[in-house]
């Protein structure tokens, strides 16, 4: 599918309700339209706001979240912030996806970054990885294979409401997904991934988050929250420790 170059917000139609049994809260669809020679190409995004959803840090947690989690590598859908109508959105592009399994993800191409996925979670303050939460896409070539997509971090960083939340969260909360933690067994799963998260600059840390570039934070805010993301990244050793004393890797002895 070609992919339009800019978008204006008149670009935007509001094309219906996306809601399945995983959810409570139903999401927008968006069609963005290009017209190239009289003919509309149109792309599906889905959206999510801050007003709807009750969480006043819902853009903020989702956009740096999906910026930092591309930073270090993870596949996560292509995401903007848009005003369109009266409220801020953030759209992510629509995955084609299939119902989780576990032997769907136990094909996925990158089975390999579920301990980095498991360690930004952690480093993120993300309690939220269920398998909604993960999008399982079939690959292009039809060969039975998938690539695990990561969305929904709207939890993460400053939680619902508190900016302070990004202090410190149960690293019991970030790991309660079996089908994720049953794979680790030994210490060389996570060094790989701790290397790509220790690599991030505290400049790159930065980049992320003034992307939005809103005034949404003030500037002492900002400078906390990259304070706090550059500490925690140093502390990633000892939570995963914690994790494991708290017994959330049964395979990992
Ligand atoms: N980019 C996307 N492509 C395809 N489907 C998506 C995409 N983003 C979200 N969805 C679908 O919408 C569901 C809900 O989205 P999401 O997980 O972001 O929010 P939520 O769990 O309802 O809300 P909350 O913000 O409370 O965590 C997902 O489980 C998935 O099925
Ligand atoms: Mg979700």
């Amino acid at each position: 599918m070609v992919r339009p170059l800019f978008f204006s917000p008149c670009d935007w139609e509001v094309a219906g309700l996306v809601s399945n049994y995983a959810t409570t809260r139903p999401r927008r669809l968006f069609h963005s339209t290009l017209s190239t020679h009289g003919d509309h190409i149109y792309e599906h995004w889905i959206g999510k706001n801050a007003e709807e959803s009750g969480f006043s840090h819902l853009i903020e947690n989702e956009y740096i979240c999906a910026q930092l989690a591309a930073e270090v590598g993870l596949s996560v859908p292509e995401c903007r912030v848009e005003q369109i109508g009266e409220r801020t959105w953030f759209i992510s592009h629509y995955i084609n996806n299939e119902p989780f399994t576990y032997p769907k993800l136990q094909n996925c191409r990158n089975i390999a970054d579920i301990p980095l996925l498991l360690l930004f979670d952690l480093w993120v303050c993300n309690p939220d990885r269920s398998p909604s939460n993960l999008l399982l896409s079939p690959t292009n070539n039809h060969s039975g294979t998938y690539e695990f997509i990561v969305i929904d971090h709207s939890h993460a960083l400053f939680g619902e409401t508190d900016i302070i939340r990004v202090l410190d969260v149960n690293p019991r909360l970030c790991f309660d997904f079996p089908a994720l933690t049953e794979r680790i067994r030994s210490n060389r799963d996570w060094n790989l991934a701790l290397f790509k998260l220790q690599s991030l600059s505290e400049q790159t840390i930065c980049e992320a988050v003034n992307a939005l570039c809103d005034n949404t934070f003030l500037a002492s805010d900002i400078d906390l929250v990259v304070g706090k993301l550059a500490e925690r990244k140093d502390q990633l050793p000892g939570l995963l420790y914690r994790a494991k004393t708290l017994g959330c890797f049964p395979n990992w002895l």
